[in-house]
This record gives C-alpha cells, sequence and structure tokens, in this order.
C-alpha cells in the first residue's frame, strides 16, 4: 500500500476550525448563543480520544456535528480523508452515536431481536438467516443470553439495556462511535463492568472513539488522547498521559487538582454560556482564572505546543 493510501487509512477524523451556534428564546426576544468555537482536532484509527467538559460546554452537539445529527455553521470535517457535506447527503453508517439514556434510544414496542436486526435490514442484503446469526453473535459479545431476544426493553435492567444499545451501534461494524457519556445513567458497579466491556470491543474491532464525559476518572480508564473543552473551546488537548501527568491549562489544572474518582462529577464553575465572555475569540476562562492578565481581555490566547501532540490555549507560559 502506498504512504498515502496509508495516511488516508490511519486518519480517521480531522476537524478543522468548527463553529455552531444556536438561537435561543430570552424572554420575548431570540438570542444567538455561540456553542462551538474553532473547534479543531485530529484523531487516528484505534484512538479513544476522551472530550471531557462540564455540562453545557457543547460535547454533545459537537458529537451530534461530528456524526452528521446537526450540521455546523463553519468548519470542515474530514473523515478517513474525505472532506464530508453539511448538511450531510446520506448518514454515514461508519459512524454511529450512543447516547446517555438507553431507554430513550430504544423503541419499546420491539423486541430486542426486531431492535438488533433493523439496521442489518435497512443496510445490507444478508439473508434472514444471516442477520439472524450476526444479531446472536453480538448478543454473545454483549454477554447477554439468547433468550433475551424475545424480550422487549423494559424486561432490562439500565445496564443491560446499554449493552443492546451497544450491540445495535456495533453490529454494522461502524469505524467511529461517538460515545455520548455512556455510563453517565448506570450506577458505579455497573460503569465499570460496561467500561471494561467497551475496551474490550474496542481493542478486538481495532474501534476508533470519541468518548465524551463529564467524569474525568472514566476517561482517564479508556481514552489515549484528551481534549478539554470549555465553553465550547477546545483549551488543551494531548496524549492521556501528558495531560493527567502535566496539564498546563489553569482550567485543566483546576479540573484535576481533585483526584478523580469513578462516579464523581467534575467541578463546575456555573458559568452560563450567554453571560461573561463578550468575545468568543478571547479566553473563555478568563474571569474564573487565578491567573488572569491583562492580555488575556485583550488578545486571543496562543495555541502553545509543547510536544507534538500536547498544546493548549494560553498566554502563560511553561
Ligand atoms: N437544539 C438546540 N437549540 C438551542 N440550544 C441548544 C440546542 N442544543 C444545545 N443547545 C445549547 O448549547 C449548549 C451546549 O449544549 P450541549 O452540547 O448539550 O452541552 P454538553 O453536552 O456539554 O452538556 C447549551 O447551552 C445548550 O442549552
Ligand atoms: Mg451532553
Amino acid at each position: 500500500m502506498s504512504d498515502a493510501g496509508f495516511t488516508i487509512k490511519n486518519n480517521m477524523l480531522k476537524l478543522i476550525k468548527i463553529n455552531k451556534s444556536f438561537e435561543q428564546k430570552k424572554g420575548l426576544n431570540k438570542q444567538k448563543i455561540k456553542v462551538l468555537t474553532d473547534v479543531s482536532f485530529e484523531i487516528k484509527q484505534g484512538d479513544v480520544l476522551g472530550l471531557v467538559g462540564e455540562s453545557g460546554s457543547g460535547k454533545s452537539t459537537l458529537g451530534k456535528i461530528i456524526v452528521g445529527l446537526e450540521s455546523q455553521d463553519q468548519g470542515t470535517i474530514v473523515f478517513r480523508g474525505q472532506a464530508l457535506s453539511s448538511p450531510r447527503k446520506a448518514r454515514p453508517l461508519e459512524m454511529q452515536m450512543v447516547f446517555q439514556d438507553p431507554l430513550a434510544s430504544l423503541n419499546p414496542r420491539h423486541k430486542i431481536q426486531t431492535i438488533l436486526e433493523e439496521p442489518l435490514k435497512l443496510n445490507t442484503n444478508y439473508s434472514e438467516s444471516k442477520r439472524k446469526q450476526i444479531v446472536k453473535k453480538w448478543l454473545d459479545i454483549v454477554k447477554l443470553p439468547q433468550e433475551s431476544l424475545n424480550r422487549y426493553p423494559h424486561q432490562f435492567s439500565g445496564g443491560q439495556r446499554q449493552r443492546i444499545v451497544l450491540a445495535r451501534a456495533f453490529i454494522l461494524e461502524p469505524k467511529l462511535v461517538v460515545l455520548d457519556e455512556p455510563v453517565s445513567s448506570l450506577d458505579v458497579s455497573i460503569q465499570a463492568q460496561l467500561l471494561k466491556f467497551l475496551q474490550h470491543i474496542q481493542q478486538i474491532k481495532k474501534m476508533t472513539y470519541i468518548f465524551i464525559s463529564h467524569d474525568l476518572a472514566v476517561v482517564k480508564y479508556l481514552a489515549n488522547k484528551i481534549a478539554i473543552i470549555y465553553k465550547g473551546h477546545i483549551v488543551e488537548q494531548g496524549l492521556s498521559s501528558e495531560i493527567f501527568i502535566h496539564p498546563k491549562h489553569p482550567y485543566s489544572q483546576m479540573l484535576l487538582e481533585a483526584v478523580p474518582r469513578l462516579g464523581r462529577p467534575i467541578k463546575t464553575f456555573g458559568f452560563s454560556l450567554d453571560s461573561s465572555t463578550p468575545k468568543d475569540y478571547l479566553c473563555p476562562f478568563e474571569t474564573h482564572c487565578r491567573y488572569r492578565a491583562y492580555i488575556c481581555s485583550q488578545k486571543p490566547p496562543p495555541w502553545q505546543k509543547i510536544s507534538p501532540t500536547h498544546g493548549y490555549a494560553c498566554h502563560r507560559g511553561g
């Protein structure tokens, strides 16, 4: 295979300056709220990128933009070497998204057999027996008994339901899966099991994940790369080891000061997106930052690279 071929294959996803605003009602008026500002990152096949940030920071919106459930206002998404249209013409089957609440994403009137077989029916021309065989295989992989096929979603626990959702997301063998807080609605003991399982599938199938979480401990377990998002800005990104050992951005440092434990959400600073940052090109963390300096209110923070893989947006040096 040529080098170029390898590069395209190896580069799974590249985001270039994604921007997104929403109109929101404020009293009788509508106002535009900037939810994502110049979000850029790149991931390779087999990477697990942990996208970490507090509630309202734009994580789910970014996930939906990546899989094509929302469209960006500006910016480019390159998937396996190809720029994707916005809005998407077709939903790429090679990308799937799993949401936090498994019950909301399963049709309560359908048996598990129907739920799992549906993506195969719609998107392949496999025979019925082949479809049934694949469904059985995935039920095994997610460690649910074969009797589950004749049951309905409400007959399962939260953790089991999330396994069903995962089996459905994985059944077409996507290249990239956006997991949007997939374990947050579950008990801590179940979370650990499901994380192990997600790691197992990732390894056996060499999958690429974008793992969205507000919980650093969850991300630490799975991710080899981390991007930290604050008010729709990526403020720092790097390898997991770099971020956990040498966080550079003051916001990342604050997040990491509390030793993360499974199930404990990260600190929040009580922001609302429409206040405190008058100009979206300035540092979003300025008003909360303990190192705040005059320059922070004057100039956008530079992206400082401290290794080929690790960078952060801040005026403050080393
Ligand atoms: N469809 C929408 N219409 C208007 N505002 C939205 C919409 N979706 C998200 N938002 C707003 O965008 C911001 C980011 O939301 P979201 O991406 O869900 O953040 P997170 O997943 O990090 O909690 C929030 O202020 C939210 O209210
Ligand atoms: Mg969310």
